[in-house]
């Protein structure tokens, strides 16, 4: 069965804002997730505290029923819980295909580690030779979900990833999504762009005021009158945006 992360009374502040406000949250268990919220509402910061990037000063997380919260990014990390970043951050003197294969290195040793990055460079359409500056924006934001895949992962949060592509590269991307969907690795998304999460996502949670306000599906939310006021501001409702 699938993995599930969980997390709890999670309180995150910087300075006097609570970020992170007493959150409770379950993610995984074979749905596809999404996490919306307007800007500023802590989705990247909810993503910092799963992934051990931040640590909240109350809460607990657990993997499987296993507690994580004391454990560093990289352990979170070996354990299959991976995240992508919002902005971008690889070593610029790396290759494409180094690049995936140091994040296959986590979990693999060397010669299984250049072929699965070899596997995902194909997969994903990247030049292996190129190095992350020479990259298109498209192609830079599929190295961030490659550096994902290639820890072999068991669940991804991708916070973005689909932020500033085109059509043809959103679509191609939300493939790739769904294609590790279907082999079994846990997707949560952070995203703003409402048809890809209309598509791609099995339930909706909106994140607001430093918890979660409604869970449900995408027509659900797009209906609530709670979240349509803290996230769609003026407007009725999506539909009638
Ligand atoms: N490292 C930090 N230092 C200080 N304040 C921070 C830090 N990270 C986040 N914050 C604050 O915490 C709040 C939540 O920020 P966060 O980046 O998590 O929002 P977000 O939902 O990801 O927004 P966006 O949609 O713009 O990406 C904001 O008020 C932000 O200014
Ligand atoms: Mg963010």
């Amino acid at each position: 069965m699938g993995a599930v992360i969980e997390s709890r009374g999670i309180v995150k502040a910087y300075g006097g804002v609570r970020a992170l406000n007493g959150l409770d949250l379950r993610l995984g268990g074979g749905r596809l997730s999404a996490i919306i919220g307007p800007n500023g509402a802590g989705k990247t910061t909810l993503f910092n505290v799963l992934t051990g990037f931040a640590r909240p000063e109350a809460g607990t997380i657990s993997l499987d029923g296993r507690s994580i919260e004391r454990l560093s990014p990289q352990r979170r990390a070996q354990l299959g819980l991976v995240r992508s970043f919002q902005v971008q951050q690889v070593f610029p003197a790396l290759t494409v295909g180094e690049t995936l294969t140091g994040a296959a290195l986590l979990r693999a040793p060397l010669a299984e580690a250049r072929r699965r990055a070899r596997a995902i460079c194909a997969e994903l359409e990247l030049p292996w030779e190129a190095q992350p500056a020479e990259l298109a924006p498209g192609q830079a934001r599929r190295l961030e979900f490659g550096r994902c895949l290639a820890t072999r992962p068991r669940i991804i949060l991708l916070d973005e990833v689909m932020a500033g592509l085109t059509s043809a590269e959103a679509d191609f991307m939300a493939e790739r999504v769904l294609a590790a969907h279907r082999a079994g690795v846990e997707i949560v998304v952070v995203e703003h762009v409402m048809e890809v999460i209309r598509r791609l996502c099995d339930e909706v949670h909106v994140l607001a005021g430093g918890r979660i306000i409604a869970s449900g599906t995408f027509e659900e939310m797009a209906r609530h009158p709670q979240v349509v006021e803290a996230y769609f501001g003026t407007r009725r409702s999506y539909d009638a945006a």
